[in-house]
């Protein structure tokens, strides 16, 4: 039987304001992807030492995994399949353990490796290729994790809180990092700033939505209302759609994976 061939698909969702819903647009895309075709791979990394994303659908605590992301990405020799966690909360999404130690990896890489913002790249080859899509959750910070995010990334997406004061604030900083980023990895796509806490009747949000068109030329055609089912389901650990099907929030999830999907010429 002929092999399939897959172009795979590596999304940083970055933004170094914490509480972006960085953590929670990983998950519910990842889900989502994973529903919109049941051939479809999807493989979360967890890049942020907080390791929120692994506490929600791993099935065990971060702290008892030790084949982890601090330890693929300081181990050369690192066996990419034993840190690859197939069985986890959501059916259809495996997992890269995030953890603490990941506080310590950019001290390490620096010193260790000729190239530093590459070391993921390298790290995770083996899966370009097989898998269709890996999501790269990025911590909250501008720093060699984030970068190395990037770096590894064919797209990334910008969320943006519509809703708060200064949602905006900063982000120039954001964008001239992703520029030198560019420089060693040309191919790096922008699928839009993505405007999360949305609710259109406030001007705060519709005076943000505007800033945020001229500001980054592209946003994802789909606005992230603001629940608390997304707290609901974190609690639980479950993604919103396993949670509630009908809440307004997990059809636009829906709507992002299927745009995601669009705009990346990928499976459906
Ligand atoms: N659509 C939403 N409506 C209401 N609350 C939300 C929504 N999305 C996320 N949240 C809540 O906002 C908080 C921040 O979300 P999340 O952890 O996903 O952000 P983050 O950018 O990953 O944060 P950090 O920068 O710390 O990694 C969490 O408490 C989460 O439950
Ligand atoms: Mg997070």
């Amino acid at each position: 039987m002929a092999q399939r061939v897959v172009k795979t698909k590596i999304i940083a969702i970055a933004n170094h304001k914490g509480g972006v819903t960085k953590t929670t647009t990983s998950i519910n895309l990842c889900d989502n992807l994973a529903q919109l075709n049941e051939r479809n791979t999807v493989v979360l990394i967890d890049m942020d030492p907080q390791a929120n994303a692994s506490k929600h659908i791993g099935l065990d605590h971060p702290a008892k995994i030790t084949f982890n992301l601090a330890e693929l990405l300081v181990n050369p020799t690192a066996d990419l399949k034993a840190f690859l966690y197939e069985d986890t909360q959501i059916e259809g999404v495996t997992l890269i353990y995030g953890s603490l130690s990941l506080e310590t990896v950019p001290d390490i890489i620096k010193q260790e490796d000729p190239r530093p913002n590459e070391v993921l790249k390298a790290r995770i080859a083996p899966l370009v290729g097989v898998v269709d899509y890996i999501i790269l959750d990025c911590p909250p910070n501008l720093g060699l994790l984030t970068m190395n995010a990037l770096a590894a990334a064919t797209h990334y997406i910008i969320p943006v809180e519509s809703g708060a004061a200064y949602g905006l604030y900063g982000l120039a900083d954001l964008q001239e990092r992703i520029n030198r980023i560019k420089k060693i990895n040309p191919e790096l796509s922008f699928l839009g700033a993505l405007l999360v806490k949305h609710d259109s009747r406030l001007t705060l949000c519709q005076d943000n939505e505007r800033d945020a068109i001229s500001m980054f030329g592209t946003v994802v055609p789909v606005r992230i209302s603001q629940t608390s089912k997304v707290n609901q389901s974190i609690a639980i650990s479950r993604s919103l759609r396993m949670l509630d099907r009908n809440n307004k929030v997990t059809k636009q999830y829906v709507e992002l994976a299927a745009y995601v999907a669009e705009a990346t010429g990928g499976s459906k």
